[in-house]
């Protein structure tokens, strides 16, 4: 493996020192104008591009909201993003608030946003133990729950058919401590249609759109403690079944939400399981990265060091799979990232977790995620 060492050394002098004199690091020469006040020297490859030259799609999650309320973030997507994904928008309480009312207007605007761009987009997400509307429970009996899983999913694929990129059909549906033999997660529509409800999910899918990627986004894949050890055996089983009974599955998301605790990750065994998935046919997208920083000093220099060791090192073992077609971060700038609440410092410090700061200048974690992208094998 190319020197960790080498990438500590010289980017802490190349980066933090550029960035702590205020001359950012090295940026996209992509010749934009930019009116979002930002400026930066332009002197370097953007994520997308260092992602390209290897045959390789980036991006990040976002959100109207977030987007339109801050230009500079939004240029940012526009500079750094080959493919989005929206962070909320897609979720069932959003996208069908009531039981016979939809809302997709949050979701267009992405979508109008990265077309209007020359970004794709992927769709996040349909069926989920967690981001239930109010009147699931009330109206979705175990009598009605496939034809509102049907209704649900035929409803919103087709809206987008044809326009995105990939869809995680299931999210999260195994628990790394799950009691069960098959490893599932105690989700409601576990209780409501059995283990069953997976396949039927890719099918309903498979129907309502026949072009984007069907994926399983799952969670904690990569670590080596023995949960996700007996995880990533379930996982296999469950995709060699899936597949041998032809069931419509495209993909596998690995969401990586790394932490820098200094914990083992994408160990021997973990390699193994991405060989044996890209036997299976599947491809891999990681998509939802970002690195957690709620367990190292305050001090920005080590923290950020300790972040771009752990990218560098992840992304290095996951992208010698050429199975591997996309990398998406959580996020792109540490301004707006979910780990500000979910892995918040206890010393009250701004988190540190993504590739951008929160005046949208590169990080250490830049440099590593280009770098990792660089050493990539082509594909
Ligand atoms: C998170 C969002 O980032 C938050 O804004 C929201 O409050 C909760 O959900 N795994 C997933 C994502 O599949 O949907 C989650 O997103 C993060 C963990």
């Amino acid at each position: 493996m190319p020197s960790l060492k080498d990438l500590t050394r010289r980017d802490v002098l190349a980066g933090i020192g550029a960035m702590t004199c205020t001359l950012a690091l090295p940026f996209p020469a992509s010749g934009r104008s930019r009116d979002s006040g930002v400026v930066r020297e332009s002197t370097e490859k953007s994520l997308r591009e260092h992602a390209s030259r290897r045959g390789l799609l980036y991006g990040a999650a976002a959100g109207k909201a977030i987007l339109t309320g801050n230009k500079a973030l939004a240029d940012l997507f526009v500079e750094q993003c080959g493919i989005v994904v929206p962070e909320n928008d897609l979720k069932f309480k959003h996208v069908h608030p009531k039981p016979d009312e939809y809302d997709f207007s949050k979701a267009d605007w992405l979508l109008d946003f990265a077309e209007s761009h020359d970004m794709k987009m992927r769709g996040h997400t349909l069926v989920c133990h967690e981001f239930l509307p109010d009147w699931f429970d009330d109206v979705v009996n175990e009598s009605k729950a496939q034809r509102r899983m049907e209704e649900h999913l035929t409803r919103v694929m087709h809206h987008f058919a044809g326009k995105l990129h990939s869809w995680d059909v299931v999210n999260e549906p195994l628990e790394a401590e799950s009691w069960r033999e098959d490893g599932l997660r105690d989700s409601p529509w576990l209780k409501l249609l059995g283990p069953d409800y997976i396949e039927k999910a890719f099918h309903i899918a498979r129907d309502a759109d026949k072009e984007a990627l069907l994926c399983w986004n799952e969670n904690r894949i990569q670590n080596e403690d023995p949960p996700s050890t007996r995880k990533r055996t379930l996982f296999l089983k469950w995709l060699r079944d899936l597949k041998r009974r032809n069931v419509p599955i495209d993909a596998i998301g690995i969401e990586s939400h790394l932490t820098a605790d200094g914990s083992p990750v994408a160990g021997e065994n973990f390699k193994r399981f991405l060989r044996e998935v890209a036997d299976l046919g599947l491809k891999l997208l990681i998509t939802e990265m970002d690195v957690a920083d709620d367990s190292r000093p305050k001090d920005v220099a080590v923290r950020d060091r300790a972040v771009a060791q752990l990218y560098y090192h992840y992304l290095h073992t996951v992208l010698k799979q050429k199975n591997v077609i996309a990398v998406l971060n959580w996020g792109l700038s540490n301004g707006t990232t979910w780990l500000a609440q979910s892995k918040a410092r206890a010393d009250a410090a701004p988190v540190r977790p993504l590739p951008f700061d929160d005046q949208m200048n590169p990080t250490l974690a830049f440099k590593a995620i280009a770098r990792a992208f660089d050493k990539a094998p082509g594909r």
